[in-house]
């Protein structure tokens, strides 16, 4: 543990001496806690953030000058060339097959608006057996490493608060069937909030206000928890990145890693056609010759709803937050200088997000702010793409990649996610021959559950259905383990 003199010293000559005011009231066990916590801080770091992002001008410090929408590699069903798409599978299989290949999950968000209390992978998804979403995830891995005969290596990005559950979890469940020794569980990093004076906020007396330094965090936790050590050690170059909360998503996607090792990309993402102007979803664009992602809530909604002669959204193409990461690209960027003017060379900026944040008054009693009271500080991992060389954006189909579990009801909730779970069942059944009653948008009549161990993709399902003889039927429900 770093000393206190020097931990307090430092904060007194950066200014931030509140955070101790209380420190003399406290029990030991209190003041060493409260040392570690700030001892975490970058001083140096918040200071920058402060003058760049708090008192600078503009909100976000964002240039939104000559953008244009973003070029992406279409699906062989909207244009892309077969040949090219099919050459990139087997480059992919042939990484997984050399073990070049590991799975990348940012579990550290807290699931809020879900109104889920626990860490969000362990919420049930699946239509019948209501499998967790780690579950899902798990079992997909697991039998990517079957397939190409070579297990992977699976790294989940906890935060302090869901780290202990988490691990907790899959200790629970067996891992759910996974080597112990290829699940790798870190915590990302911790930003303290300050108020509009650049001050750093307490939650208590005991505690400065932490939070999540946001998924963009990922990439010095990789670094710093031994991670990337690891993957070199084990001679892994490629990192598969998904959100905790979209079971859809192709974790393992041959296609995509191939296109990202034959263009010897640094960062690849794919891109989905949004489905109407205000989706909410970030967007790929095209600045100055560098790939950049700009959020909804950052892209002027003019823009987002710019046709092209065709009438076809200019900005058609949204992000899934699934991305393939270069393990030296990574170290890189993890280790460049954070927070400045991206202009001005290789760094993650931070965005700035003003909330209510609960502290402490002068003399110790509670404040619950009713309006934003102070800024947290939080990084976006697509912010490395304009970073990275020979960035590849790859079309996917949504039905294929993506339904994510955000809100308790209507979009993006657990009913439209167990829904399109049951469509793609049922697509991967019809593809096969098997009669399949749907309704108009594809969804079955029937139940249907395809377990990720029978068949987690298309390719997969195709496999594993030939080989059952007689094929079950449907009509009454199906359940594929
Ligand atoms: C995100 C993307 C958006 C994209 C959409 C697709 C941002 C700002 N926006 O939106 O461009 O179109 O997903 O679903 O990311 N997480 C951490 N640590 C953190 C914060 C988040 O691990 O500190 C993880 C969460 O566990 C989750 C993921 O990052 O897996 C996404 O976080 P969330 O804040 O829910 O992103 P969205 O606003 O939904």
């Amino acid at each position: 543990m770093k000393n206190s003199t020097d931990v307090i010293a430092s904060f007194q000559r950066a200014g931030q001496g509140q955070v101790f005011a209380f420190f003399d009231q406290l029990a030991p066990d209190a003041q060493r806690r409260l040392i570690e916590e700030a001892a975490e801080i970058d001083l140096a770091e918040i200071e920058r953030l402060h003058r760049t992002l708090v008192t600078g001008h503009g909100a976000t410090g964002l240039d939104l000058t000559d953008l244009a929408p973003a070029p992406y590699e279409p699906r062989p069903e909207h244009g892309g060339d077969p040949a090219a798409w099919a050459q990139a599978k087997a480059a992919g299989e042939a990484a997984l097959r050399a073990g070049r290949v590991a799975a990348f999950t940012v579990a550290g968000g807290q699931g809020t608006r879900l109104g889920y209390d626990g860490p969000k992978g362990t919420f049930p998804v699946t239509p019948i057996h209501g499998k967790p979403l780690f579950q899902v995830f798990a079992e997909k891995i697991r039998a990517a490493g079957v397939r190409y005969g070579r297990p992977l290596h699976w790294f989940i990005m906890t935060s302090h608060a869901n780290h202990a559950a988490t691990e907790a979890f899959f200790a629970g469940q067996g891992y759910f069937g996974l080597d112990r020794g290829r699940v790798h569980f870190f915590r990302q990093g911790r930003m303290p909030a300050v108020d509009f004076n650049g001050k750093i906020l307490l939650e208590s007396k005991e505690a400065i206000a932490l939070s999540p330094d946001g998924h963009g965090g990922s990439l010095r936790a990789l670094d710093r928890s031994g991670a990337l050590d690891r993957m070199a050690a084990e001679g892994i170059d490629t990192l598969s990145y998904f959100q905790v909360d979209n079971p859809l998503v192709r974790c393992i996607d041959p296609a995509f890693i191939g296109w990202h090792v034959q263009r010897k990309s640094e960062m690849s993402s794919k891109v989905v056609l949004k489905a109407y102007a205000e989706e909410k979803v970030g967007h790929f664009c095209v600045q100055r010759g560098r790939r950049l992602v700009i959020e909804y809530s950052d892209l002027p909604m003019a823009q987002q709803r710019e046709t092209d002669a065709t009438g076809r959204l200019r900005y058609i193409g949204g992000s899934i937050a699934v991305h393939i990461l270069d393990r030296d690209f990574v170290r890189r960027m993890a280790r460049a200088p954070v927070g400045q003017d991206q202009a001005s060379g290789p760094a993650m900026p931070f965005h700035r997000a003003d909330k209510k944040i609960p502290t402490i008054d002068r003399n110790g009693a509670e404040v619950k702010p009713a309006k934003a009271n102070g800024v947290k500080f939080e990084m976006f991992v697509f912010d490395a793409l304009p970073f990275a060389r020979h960035p590849v954006l790859i079309e996917t189909l949504r039905q294929d990649d993506f339904s994510p579990v955000k809100n308790a009801e209507g979009l993006d909730s657990p009913q439209t996610c167990r829904d399109d779970q049951r469509r793609q069942f049922a697509r991967w059944l019809q593809a096969n021959g098997a009669e399949v009653e749907t309704d108009a948008t594809g969804l079955p009549a029937a139940k249907i559950e395809v377990s990720p161990l029978f068949g987690y993709d298309e390719d997969s399902f195709a496999d594993a259905w030939k080989k059952l003889s007689p094929t079950p039927p449907v009509r009454d429900g199906l359940d594929l383990a």
